[in-house]
């Protein structure tokens, strides 16, 4: 499977006559899995219309940061947000200087400016402006702040140059944009997540559980697996497939939950608990479904065990990270979670804001450990996982 399968990738075309190459780029993206939506600067418009790209890709092409019909839809803050990667290919220089002053003059570089996604750049210009000392300069500047650069090859140009400045050729742009979602720095690591709610039975046919959608848990699976480890999914009940090369195991309740997590920590390097465990279970569930034939019903409740806490307690305990759902004083609370429950790390999340956390596909976190704290601003959750499992990867290592 390519690394590349389900990712997002927000496509850029600046004006360049290499711009005739993204056409193809798209399908070798769309070949390895990914989901491509295409953005062109106005200059693009005039190498390779937008109806091609829009043909290609099977969705709209933006082009336009005033556009009143997209931001009632996806809108440049959404589209920001939607992205793993954005790869800008072909990379003007004029759009790698704007990149590199953090202009945002137009819907890519604005967008560039808006997203926490990779971001990848493909130039593709002349060779002197290649060369040109501002040129370098602006291109190692982006690639101190993270950015990723693809190319330029060197050889013959559409100017009749001959030197470094051509694009890569689409196929190898697609083998980079896979490299970008694969890292080794979990390789030979186990990791166990636990994901999605509990269902803690009231009788044969009903339960008590919660809204939890599964989504950060199978994206920290996923971004886990993507960085080499070997990992074990214990999720309740999602509406979500089984991350790819993840051993899955399903259960129901907050007790199956706890039996599976212990016996796998302890082969585990790093233990993850983002499940919604159910605090309380019924005490005694009901064998038979019950009559609804008193005015009022009285459950008595008895406390679930504490997985996470557990996990941290033994003997060989693994790298313990734990989530902290709350909806005030939301650091505090977390610090004073990470103590009680002995974890190394604790990722602290605000679910009063109704936009990110429970089922939600964004979320924006505070990552709290002993050595200090860190914030992860709003962004999609698989890309936040990734951020996450990098921030674990670079503890570990
Ligand atoms: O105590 P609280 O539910 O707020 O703690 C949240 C963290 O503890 C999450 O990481 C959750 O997966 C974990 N947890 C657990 N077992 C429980 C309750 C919470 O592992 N019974």
């Amino acid at each position: 499977m390519s690394s590349l399968t389900n990712k997002r990738i927000l496509l850029g075309v600046c004006g360049g006559i290499a711009a005739y190459k993204s056409a193809e780029l798209i399908r070798k993206l769309q070949i390895r899995g990914a989901d491509v939506r295409v953005v062109m600067t106005p200059a693009a418009k005039a190498f390779i219309t937008p109806l091609t790209l829009q043909a290609l890709s099977g969705h709209s092409v933006r082009d336009s940061l005033l556009d009143p019909d997209a931001e009632g839809g996806m809108g440049h803050i959404e589209l920001a947000r939607w992205a793993d990667l954005i790869l800008v290919a072909p990379a003007t220089a004029d759009f790698i200087s704007k990149l590199a002053i953090g202009e945002g003059s137009d819907l890519l570089s604005t967008l560039c400016l808006a997203s926490p996604a990779l971001l990848a750049l493909a130039p593709a210009m002349n060779q002197q402006m290649w060369a040109a000392q501002i040129t370098q300069e602006n291109v190692s500047l982006l690639e101190q702040r993270g950015a990723a650069l693809c190319g330029p090859a060197a050889g013959e140009q559409a100017c009749g140059d001959v030197g470094p400045g051509r694009m890569l050729e689409p196929e190898e742009l697609a083998v980079k944009a896979e490299a970008l979602f694969e890292c080794a720095e979990l390789s030979g690591k186990t990791v166990v997540i636990t994901a999605g709610p509990t269902r803690e039975p009231i009788d044969p046919v009903r339960y008590i559980s919660n809204h939890s959608s599964g989504k950060m848990g199978y994206a920290l699976a996923e971004a886990a697996v993507e960085a080499g480890a070997k990992v074990y999914l214990i999720t309740g009940p999602c509406q979500l497939a089984g991350p790819e090369r993840v051993s899955v195991e399903q259960v129901e309740t907050a007790a199956q939950m706890h039996k599976s997590a212990l016996a796998l920590a302890a082969k585990a390097d790093v233990f993850i608990g983002a499940a919604a465990v159910a605090d309380y279970r019924i005490a005694t569930p009901a064998k038979e479904k019950i009559k609804k034939t008193d005015n009022t019903l009285t459950l008595e409740l008895t406390k679930n065990p504490d997985i996470i806490s557990d996990v941290a307690s033994l003997e060989q305990s693994p790298f313990v990270v734990g989530f902290a759902a709350e909806t005030n004083h939301v650091v505090e609370h977390a610090r004073e979670k990470r103590l009680r429950k002995n974890l190394d790390l604790i990722i602290a999340n605000d679910v009063s804001d109704q936009s990110i956390g429970f089922n939600s596909d964004d979320n924006a976190v505070t990552l709290i450990a002993e050595s200090g704290e860190q914030v992860l601003g709003r962004r999609n959750k698989r890309l936040l996982a990734r951020d996450i499992i990098q921030h674990i990867a670079a503890v570990l290592s």
